[in-house]
C-alpha cells in the first residue's frame, strides 16, 4: 500500500509535484511557489497545453527545473462543484501518472482537511497492483510509486480523517487480492483460510466444511459444490462493534430501540470458479469465472474495513464458497433438491449455482441472527450485464427505505446502482412440475427471476440484493481502480453503514 503522510504545503526537494486544480481558480501557494522556483514552467506549460481543468483532464511536465522530476497537474471541474468524490478522483488519476516516481507531494488546494484525506484514498486505491505471480519483470518497467506526502494547512486533522479511510482501503485491497487470485489457489478452503487471517482485526471468524452444512439441511448448497474435488466452506465473520451499551438500554426502551441492537447481516456469493457444472460453459471467457466469488470477497473486505476502523455497529458476513464443475459426481439437470428452509429446488440448469448456494444461506443467515437488514452480493446473472452494462449494478429490494438509503450511497462513492423491480408475475416464472420451484425463469428477465428465487428464502425479513455481475471487474483503468477487481461494495457499503447504521 502507498505510504501517506501529511504536512504543511512545501515544496519537495526533488522528486515530484501533483497539483489537482479548479476552473477559474487562482493558482494556490504550492503552485504559485512551483512556478517561482521554475522561472514560470508550469505556468507556460499548461497555457502550451490549453489546459482548462475539466474532469481528470491531465498535464505532465518533465523536469521543469529546481530539482522537479516531474510536475503533474490534473483538473476537477468546478471546484464548487466538486465533492470529495472528485477530488478522489483526480488524486487516483495523479497516481497513475506518478508510476514512475518513488514518491511526489500533492496538493489538493483549497479544501478542508477531510477532503485532504479523500485524495490519498484515491491515490492509493489507484497505486496498487498485484504482482504476486510475476517473476520476470524488468525493474525499469515496474512501477515505484511508493510514498505520497499530501500538502495541507492542518495536517494533524487531515491524519486523523485518514485513519478510517486507510482502514477502507484496506478493506478494499483484501477484496481486490481474493478475487484476483488465480481459481487454483484459491479454493473455497484457501478463501476461508484468508478470511482466518482477519482475525487479528478483532473479527470473530468461524469456518463450516461440509459435514455441518450437512446437518443443517444445505442441501441446494451441497448440490452446486459436490461436483468439485475441493470442499466448500461458509464463513460466518461477526463484528460486534456496538458495544453492551445500547443493547442494555433497548431492554428498558422497548421494541423500536431493540431492533437498533440487531446485527447487519451481509452475504457473498463466492464461486471460486463457476465452469457452469454439468450445464457446462462456453470455452471462450470462461476464465473470468475465476471472479464469480467477487460478492463474497467484498463480504470479507467489507468487514475487515468495519473491523479495521472500528466501527460503532454490529455486523455479521457470511460468505458461501464452494466451486462448481463438471464431474462423476456432479449433480444433473433434472435433479431435486431440498434446502436449509424446507423448500425443495428443480435443478433445471446447474449454471444457475449462486442462487442455489445462496438460498441455504440467506435463510441460515436469517434463522442464526435475526439481523436488522440482509443484503447480498452477488455476480448472479449475465442478464444484469445486458440490463445495464458496467455502469451500475442491479439493485433488488422488498424495502423502500433501504433502497433509497443504498442508492444515495452508491452515488456518493461511485459505486452505482440502478433499481430493478421485482413483482409476482416473475415469481410465478418459476414454478416448477415437479418441486416448489425450479432454479431458472428462462430468458426473458433473467437478473429479475433470479432475485426473485432468493426472495423466496428471506423470510420476509427487509432484504436487498446486488445483482454485481456487470461491476465486480473492469476491463478498463478507473480513476480509482485499476483494471481488474473492482472491490464493488465495499465502499458502498462501508458508507451504507456509517452514514444510517453507527452509533455515536
Ligand atoms: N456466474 C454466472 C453469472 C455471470 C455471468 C457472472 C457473467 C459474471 C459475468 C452465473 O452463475 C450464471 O452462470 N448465470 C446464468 C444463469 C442462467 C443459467 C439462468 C447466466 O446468467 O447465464
Ligand atoms: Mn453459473
Ligand atoms: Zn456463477
Amino acid at each position: 500500500m502507498l505510504e501517506v503522510s501529511f504536512a504543511k504545503p512545501a515544496l519537495p526537494e526533488a522528486g515530484a509535484l501533483a497539483l489537482l486544480v479548479g476552473e477559474d481558480e487562482p493558482p494556490s501557494g504550492l503552485r504559485a511557489a512551483a512556478d517561482d522556483a521554475t522561472g514560470g514552467a508550469i505556468g507556460r506549460a499548461l497555457a502550451a497545453a490549453n489546459f482548462k481543468a475539466k474532469k481528470n483532464e491531465t498535464v505532465t511536465i518533465l523536469a521543469p527545473g529546481a530539482g522537479l522530476s516531474r510536475v503533474v497537474v490534473v483538473g476537477l471541474g468546478k471546484r464548487a462543484e466538486a465533492g470529495g468524490r472528485a477530488t478522489e478522483e483526480a488524486a487516483g488519476t495523479a497516481a497513475a501518472a506518478l508510476a514512475q516516481e518513488p514518491a511526489a507531494v500533492l496538493d489538493p488546494g483549497p479544501v478542508g482537511p477531510a477532503q485532504a484525506a479523500e485524495a490519498a484514498l484515491g491515490a492509493t486505491l489507484r497505486a496498487w497492483r498485484f504482482d504476486r505471480y510475476r517473476t520476470k519483470e524488468k525493474p525499469e518497467d515496474k512501477p515505484k510509486f511508493a510514498r505520497l506526502t499530501v500538502a495541507h494547512d492542518e495536517p494533524a486533522k487531515a491524519r486523523a480523517a485518514w485513519g478510517s479511510l486507510k482502514a477502507v482501503a484496506e478493506g478494499v485491497f483484501f477484496t481486490r487480492e481474493v478475487v484476483t487470485e488465480p481459481p487454483n489457489v484459491l479454493t473455497p478452503a484457501a478463501f476461508a483460510e484468508r478470511c482466518q487471517g482477519l482475525a487479528r482485526l478483532g473479527l470473530e471468524v468461524e469456518v463450516l466444511g461440509p459435514k455441518e452444512m450437512k446437518k443443517l439441511g444445505f442441501g441446494a448448497f451441497l448440490g452446486v459444490a459436490q461436483g468439485s474435488a475441493n470442499e466448500p466452506r461458509l464463513v460466518v465473520l461477526q463484528w460486534h462493534g456496538a458495544t453492551g451499551g445500547e443493547e442494555k438500554a433497548a431492554k428498558g426502551k422497548g421494541k423500536a430501540k431493540a431492533d437498533a441492537s440487531k446485527p447487519l447481516a451481509f452475504i457473498g456469493k463466492g464461486i471460486t470458479f463457476d465452469t457452469g457444472g454439468v450445464s457446462l460453459k462456453p470455452a471462450q471467457g470462461m476464465e473470468d469465472m475465476k471472479w464469480d466469488m467477487a460478492g463474497a470477497g467484498a463480504v470479507a473486505g467489507l468487514m475487515a474495513a468495519l473491523a479495521g476502523r472500528k466501527a460503532k455497529v454490529d455486523a455479521v458476513g457470511l460468505l458461501g464458497l464452494a466451486e462448481n464443475m463438471p464431474s462423476g459426481t456432479a449433480q444433473r439437470p433434472g435433479d431435486v433438491v431440498t434446502t436449509a428452509s424446507g423448500q425443495t429446488v428443480e435443478v433445471l440448469n446447474t449454471d444457475a449455482e449462486g442462487r442455489l448456494v445462496l438460498a441455504d444461506v440467506l435463510w441460515y443467515c436469517q434463522d442464526r441472527f435475526d439481523p436488522r437488514v440482509m443484503i447480498d452480493l452477488a455476480t448472479l446473472t449475465g442478464a444484469i450485464v445486458i440490463s445495464l452494462g458496467h455502469e451500475h449494478a442491479g439493485l433488488f429490494s422488498n424495502d423502500e427505505e433501504l433502497a433509497q438509503k443504498l442508492i444515495a450511497c452508491g452515488q456518493a462513492t461511485g459505486e452505482l446502482l440502478w433499481r430493478m423491480p421485482l413483482a409476482e408475475a416473475y415469481d410465478k416464472m418459476l414454478k416448477s412440475d415437479i418441486a416448489d420451484m425450479k432454479n431458472i425463469g428462462g430468458r426473458p428477465g433473467g437478473a429479475i427471476t433470479a432475485a426473485q428465487f432468493l426472495q423466496r428464502f428471506v423470510n420476509g425479513k427487509a432484504w436487498a440484493h446486488l445483482d454485481i455481475a456487470g461491476t465486480a471487474w473492469t476491463t478498463k483503468d478507473k480513476p480509482c481502480v485499476p483494471k481488474g477487481a473492482t472491490a464493488f461494495g465495499v465502499r458502498l457499503l462501508d458508507r451504507l453503514v456509517a452514514e444510517y447504521y453507527e452509533r455515536g
